[in-house]
């Protein structure tokens, strides 16, 4: 069994939008009973919300179902996750301090870029300023970083046999 967690800012935008993809894409290879995806916020801005608008709108336009309520980062997710993936810098180091403040030295954190073979960005853009096409932008990023994620997934499945 591998647990990812997709970890971004606020929880209603970006990695609520990567965990749907992700289980998407686990539902259509069969692996349902292997990888187990959730997400995030490092912020306590929109707990318990449902993501944005925006969010269920692109999810919507590529038939994906969203079923999420925001939630912050918890001390036990450090254990709880094989994979804690930030969507961009900001984040990364949002968790690095958490990290340093219960004095864990996280091994499983990564940025989402780390997964994408032939790097083309490094920070997943934060859309939640800006208008509904960024939304696209990022489900376009994160829809091919997921794929290459996968692939490594598959890897280490297929290794732990
Ligand atoms: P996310 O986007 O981190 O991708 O969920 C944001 C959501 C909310 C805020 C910022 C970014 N905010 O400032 O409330």
């Amino acid at each position: 069994m591998i647990k990812v967690l997709f970890v971004c800012l606020g929880n209603i935008c970006r990695s609520p939008l990567a965990e749907a993809i992700l289980i998407q894409k686990v539902k259509e290879r069969g692996l349902s009973n292997s990888i187990v995806v959730d997400s995030c916020g490092t912020s306590d801005f929109h707990i318990g919300e449902l993501p944005d608008e925006r969010t269920l709108a692109c999810a919507d336009k590529h038939q994906l179902t969203i079923q999420h309520r925001g939630r912050q980062i918890l001390r036990s997710d450090f254990k709880g996750f094989d994979y804690l993936i930030a969507m961009d810098r900001s984040n990364l180091e949002n968790v690095q301090k958490l990290a340093g403040k219960y004095r864990i030295v996280p091994k499983n954190l990564f940025l989402m870029s780390n997964f994408k073979n032939g790097l083309e960005f490094k920070d997943v853009p934060d859309p939640y300023y800006g208008g509904e096409e960024g939304f696209e932008e990022v489900y376009e990023i994160l829809n091919s970083s997921i794929d290459d994620l996968l692939l490594t997934l598959e890897k280490v499945l297929e290794e732990n046999g």
